[in-house]
């Protein structure tokens, strides 16, 4: 017995191959329609098998020509589908002529079955002895919306596939860039860390030297003014290798469990005064808010510098708000997100209607010394201070910013669960 098998599909060519070869018969396969009907016309296939969903000439077209063709009609054809499932295909494909019509998958033992039982009947001379299949209307009507129904859905799958693949090649070119900005934030790190150690080892000679000559000397001789200068530049400089070490997480802190409600309470004060009377300061404290853990000291050093950056932002009058908030982290965040763990956190948010930030922005103003500020008005530390303690508490910051609408910074700690 030979068989010819059609499919498009290499894989399925293959099964049907090793399923029929497995249990003696001959096989021939062909990749469409119109191949396999070019195969025909050399005789000797004793049935055929045939998929539908194929370029060039469909599985029904096929059967139609085979069925009304003289010489091959008393083949058996078996339609083998997984496309063409509904009752309405298999009465279509049973209008046409088609013997059988088999879903894919179908198990070994019936697919063999069927293919026996189908090749008895056309020895027997039933199938060629069978009236001619009708080419009336109705065929060809049902024939063209069973094809273009398929095809729609064909090709709202294609779509959709098409969409997932770049949607998943977005969040991976987002990821990336992420792991970017991560990687060269830690490289700057470790050098600012290493200067500012350095740096702040030699400060304290400064300091110490200056500190005694000052004393050495009369008060108010310019000897004195001089030393006194060079003690306040001296200073000033502690603060910067301060902020230095903050962004290396090299900062020693002493991390308590706080709630950030009561903690952010006891700034409210300061920070009015911080930022003037012309903003207006909102507080929204969270209900039910969990404990985090962290050194309140950073706290205050988060809430100074997102607020005085809220201030520069704001021209003439705004809105400052605060808020915090129970916030969890899925596992779809943490993909979009790097650094981020899945679980509880707490939010603390801090919101302006400032003049905001352009794209490009976004990416930099974490580094250390980024500033848009004039010379002597900002040393671009405050957002990499910022950064480094929510880093050193495992916690995460997100800013959303648009030009002429303002800017909220949002930093994520996680719940803390000690007591
Ligand atoms: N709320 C905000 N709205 C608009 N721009 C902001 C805001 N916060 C920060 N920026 C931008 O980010 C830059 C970096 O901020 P960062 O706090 O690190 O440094 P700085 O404020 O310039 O200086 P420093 O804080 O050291 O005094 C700012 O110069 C500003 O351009
Ligand atoms: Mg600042």
């Amino acid at each position: 017995m030979r068989v010819l098998s059609v499919d498009d599909n290499a894989e399925n060519r293959s099964l049907v191959e090793a399923i029929l070869k497995g249990n003696g018969i001959e096989v021939e396969s062909a990749v469409n329609g119109a191949e396999a009907f070019d195969r025909l016309q050399n005789g000797g296939f004793d049935l055929i098998i045939s998929d539908i969903l194929m370029p060039v000439m469909d599985g029904y077209k096929l059967c139609q020509k085979v069925k009304a063709d003289e010489r091959l009609r008393h083949i058996p054809f078996i339609v083998y589908t997984s496309t063409f499932t509904s009752a309405e295909d298999e009465a279509l494909a049973r209008k046409i002529g088609a013997e059988r019509f088999i879903q894919k998958p179908c198990d070994l033992a019936t697919f063999m079955a069927i293919v026996r039982e189908v090749t008895a009947k056309a020895t027997d001379g039933s199938i060629a002895a069978s009236p001619l299949p009708s080419r009336n209307e109705e065929v060809l009507q049902l024939y063209s919306e069973r094809l273009v129904q398929k095809l729609e859905k064909k090709m709202l799958e294609l779509e959709q596939e098409i969409e997932t693949r770049q949607q998943a090649e977005r969040s991976r070119q987002e990821l990336e860039s992420q792991l970017h900005q991560a990687q060269k934030m830690e490289s700057i790190g470790r050098l600012a860390g290493g200067v500012a150690h350095d740096y702040n080892n030699m400060l304290s000679v400064i300091l110490g030297y200056a500190q005694m000559a000052l004393e050495r000397t009369e008060p108010g001789s310019l000897m004195h003014n001089d030393l006194r200068e060079i003690l306040d530049a001296a200073e000033r400089s502690v603060v910067i290798t301060r902020q230095l070490l903050a962004f290396a997480r090299k900062q020693t802190v002493a991390p308590l469990v706080i709630n950030l409600n009561e903690t952010v309470e006891d700034m409210l004060n300061m920070l009015r005064r911080l930022i003037g009377e012309d903003i207006n300061l909102i507080w929204r404290p969270g209900p039910n808010l969990q404990p985090v853990k962290i050194d309140p000291s950073q706290v205050d050093q988060i809430l100074a510098n997102l607020c005085v950056n809220a201030r520069d932002a704001i021209a003439g009058v705004g809105r400052i708000t605060i808020e915090t908030a129970m916030a969890t982290f899925d596992e779809e965040y943490c993909t979009r997100h790097a650094g981020a763990v899945p679980g509880e956190q707490v939010l603390l948010a801090v919101g302006d209607d400032g003049c905001g930030m352009e794209r490009e922005l976004l990416d930099k103003i974490f580094e250390p010394f980024f500033t848009t500020k004039a010379v002597g008005k900002g040393t671009g530390l405050g957002l990499a201070t910022v950064y480094g303690i929510v880093k050193q508490n495992n916690g995460l910051i997100d800013v959303s910013s648009e030009p002429g609408h303002g800017t909220t910074f949002k930093v994520y700690l996680p719940r803390c669960h000690e007591l």
